[in-house]
């Protein structure tokens, strides 16, 4: 994804294997910043201020954070205190939980003084993993785009993606993009509708600037110019992420997610929603009321960065001084606005059944 092939995920580790290296994904469009992170409290720092963002992502950070603790300390109590501090990082997407949780669950039977060496291990096992999930889900989604472009004949595809569920939002592919780059190197023309995502812009900062790496056509749009596509019949598509699933298959994702859905449902475009099994919580059924929706600060709205004439990143202010602002980071999308769910085990309908018979 990111130039050579010793960088070519989103998370890599050092030729010594002694630190995490990521991008600084604050800094992209403008620049490509790797930084290296030694220690769990890194990796936990990275996670809180978004260095490194998206559900899959989090979560194999993580991992490798409770790998690079337990070359500090790995008897069970430190271990049952990391989980819960990288847990905390952020509260939204269960990809987070789910990997520490699988660490902590394979770590747990071996002696303290091999886990530090196998935990190392089973973070690169899980990073691995990811990739081959969202391949996995890219060639699924690239069944339901090659029906789709079946019905019109002689045109690029247009599909619309909300925040970045790309490459840049999990160890490689992505989710939402992996039928996008599927369909890329099948030889379907797609052209992708992208939502800015106010107020982090991940979709005008990160989901344009991997398209652009990988030349896959695209048209940068403010979050409120959906709909209004849709009723011109230029989205063929919808396709999103997600941070969790319920049982029953409401999707949280991005705010703004459940603005595309009722739009999309309005007018008839499909809406799926692109996840690994990892993201779904069969623990939580009604995701408005169940899921807990991160808030950040109200800064992310009052504010925005971008790089001045001069090339240096500049914050401006947007509102007047002393509007306050309210700053909630996801929403939830109720199953019925969900055509279907692209897992790496195929398409699903977004129902409690269909899910069921996942576990
Ligand atoms: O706040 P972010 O940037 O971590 O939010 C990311 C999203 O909402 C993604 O759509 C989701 O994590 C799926 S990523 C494959």
């Amino acid at each position: 994804m990111t130039g050579t092939a010793a960088q070519r995920r989103s998370l890599w580790t050092t030729p010594e294997g002694d630190a995490l290296l990521v991008i600084d994904q604050r800094q992209l469009p403008h620049r490509l910043v790797v930084e290296r992170l030694d220690s769990v409290a890194a990796v936990r720092t990275a996670i809180v201020d978004m260095w490194v963002r998206g559900a899959p992502l989090i979560g194999a950070a993580a991992a490798y954070g409770i790998a690079l603790q337990c070359r500090v300390a790995a008897d069970d109590a430190s271990l049952a205190a990391t989980q819960a501090w990288l847990d905390s990082a952020r509260p939204t997407a269960v990809n987070l939980a789910w990997a520490t949780q699988r660490m902590v669950v394979a770590l747990q039977p071996l002696p303290v003084d091999a886990r530090a060496a196998a935990a190392w291990q089973l973070a690169g096992a899980l990073a691995d993993e990811d990739v081959a999930t969202n391949a996995a889900i890219g060639r699924h989604g690239l069944g339901l785009l090659q029906a789709l472009a079946a019905r019109h004949p002689g045109r690029p595809l247009n599909l619309l993606t909300h925040c970045n569920a790309g490459a840049l939002a999990t160890v490689d592919w992505g989710t939402a993009l992996a039928p996008v780059y599927a369909a890329q190197a099948a030889g379907l023309a797609v052209h992708v509708w992208v939502d800015e995502t106010r107020p982090r812009n991940q979709g005008a900062s990160l989901t344009a600037w991997e398209l652009g790496q990988q030349g896959v056509p695209h048209t940068v749009i403010a979050d409120n110019t959906g709909g209004h596509l849709m009723q011109h019949g230029q989205v063929d598509i919808v396709i999103v992420g997600a941070d969790r699933v319920t049982a029953r298959g409401d999707v949280c994702n991005k705010i703004g997610t459940y603005l595309k859905a009722l739009a999309a449902h309005d007018n008839g475009v499909p809406f799926y929603v692109a996840m690994p099994l990892s993201t779904l919580d069969r623990r939580v059924h009604d995701g408005v009321a169940e899921i807990p929706i991160e808030h950040r600060s109200p800064r992310e709205v009052t504010h925005i960065t971008g790089q001045d004439a001069a090339g240096a990143l500049v914050e401006v202010q947007l509102v007047p001084d002393g509007s306050p602002a309210l700053n909630p980071a996801f929403d939830v999308t109720p199953a019925r606005l969900v055509t279907g769910l692209i897992t790496e085990r195929g398409v699903l309908a977004a129902t409690a059944e269909a899910l069921a018979a996942t576990a």
